[in-house]
């Protein structure tokens, strides 16, 4: 009988395709990981949330002259609730902005800066 010569390459590009599925469904696995895992835990850090925030209060939220007040001790002036609201619906008439973090952001940020006393 006489061999087929395309065979082995057949057999090496059946092995390379099977190589490229398995590593593509690894990673797909690993991407959802990621997306699940890493992505929350930045989002729900609280100082890494107000980096929204130090654009106008500084970068400590030590306060900025003519842009923002501090908000190192903010909180023995509003109680958590009271922060909330500022996040979320800005201070009307001033340029203090709301709606700059989604609503579950605002919430860990008011815990965070509740404990500033
Ligand atoms: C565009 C600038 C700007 C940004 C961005 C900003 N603020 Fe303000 N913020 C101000 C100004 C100006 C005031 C003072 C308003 C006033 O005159 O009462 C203020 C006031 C506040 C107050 C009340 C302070 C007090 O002593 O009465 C809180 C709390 C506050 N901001 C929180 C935040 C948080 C949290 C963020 C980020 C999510 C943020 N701000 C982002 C400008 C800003």
């Amino acid at each position: 009988m006489k061999k087929n010569p395309v065979i082995p390459f057949a057999l090496i590009a059946v092995l390379g395709i099977l190589a490229m599925v398995i590593l593509s469904v690894q990673g797909l696995n690993q991407q959802e990981e990621i997306a699940n895992g890493g992505g929350e835990e930045v989002a729900l850090d609280p100082e890494a949330i107000a980096q929204n925030c130090i654009g106008c209060h500084g970068g400590d939220l030590e306060g900025v002259e003519g842009s923002g007040p501090s908000l190192q001790k903010i909180g023995s002036k509003y109680s958590e609730e009271e922060i909330n609201e500022i996040i979320m619906n800005g201070i009307e008439g001033t340029a203090m902005p709301g709606g700059l973090v989604s609503s579950e952001e605002a919430q860990v940020l008011a815990e965070w800066l509740a404990q500033k006393q």
